[in-house]
């Protein structure tokens, strides 16, 4: 017996503004997202956490296997750790392990070694992605789905108001150590989400972003 069913879909999102407006608001409030390194440690209630991680979850996903995990650390001790390892791995990507020609590139983001935000950020979202179910079962393009996923939480951060980093200390196996994550969890990202610092300053070069030309093509 098939397990499919339809049910109609009534609760569609029509904005009363129109898509347009609906899009060039949304547009702005995009074109403003920057990728911050420099956090103030006011606090961020953890019911915004939450809400955050249910966007992530509401995305689209391989079979709707949904293979994703969010860990959110507050907890000073944790994220000391996690800031020590990945100052360590980052240590050894600066000196030894990148390319000149991604030093290069990395050149205009000022970026070093030297992580603080993972202490000073209020929130650390720890992304993992699931290799397999908890039952063990398959999963489907789960790169795509937790990169939908993550691109929505960044979103949802921006529209309320919050500032993000995407952070990927390379390698980062010490993030299932450190949070005793199960077999089938692989760390993906890790998110501090807060609030800028009063006095943030981002680079200048990121602001730059190709043109619309550069980027779409009609057929
Ligand atoms: C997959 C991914 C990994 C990234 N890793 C890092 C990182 O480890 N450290 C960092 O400072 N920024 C990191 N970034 C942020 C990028 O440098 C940033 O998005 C880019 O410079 C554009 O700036 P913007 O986000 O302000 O538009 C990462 C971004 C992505 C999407």
């Amino acid at each position: 017996m098939s397990s499919f069913e339809l049910e109609p879909y009534i609760d569609r999102h029509v904005p009363a503004e129109g898509p347009e407006l609906a899009l060039k608001q949304f547009l702005d409030v995009a074109r403003r997202r920057r990728t911050v390194r420099d956090f103030s440690d006011r606090p961020v209630a953890r019911s915004l956490i939450e809400d955050l991680v249910r966007v992530a979850g509401s995305a689209p996903s391989g079979a709707n296997k949904q293979p994703w995990r969010f860990v959110a650390v507050q907890d000073p001790v944790v994220k000391r750790r996690i800031r020590e390892a990945a100052e360590h791995e980052e240590r050894e990507f600066y000196a030894h392990r990148a390319t000149k020609e991604w030093l290069a590139d990395l050149a205009p983001l000022g970026t070093d070694p030297s992580k603080p935000f993972l202490e000073i950020a209020p929130w650390l979202i720890v992304v993992f992605r699931l290799t397999r179910g908890d039952d063990g079962s398959q999963v489907y393009y789960a790169h795509e789905s937790v990169g939908l996923a993550c691109g929505m939480l960044l979103a949802a951060a921006q529209h309320a108001g919050l500032a993000t980093l995407t952070h990927t200390p390379s390698p980062m196996g010490f993030l299932g150590e450190i949070l005793g994550r199960p077999a089938n969890e692989k760390p993906y990202l890790i998110v501090p989400v807060g609030h800028p610092a009063d006095d943030c300053r981002v680079p200048r070069a990121a602001r730059i972003k190709k043109p619309l030309a550069e980027i779409l093509e009609f057929r």
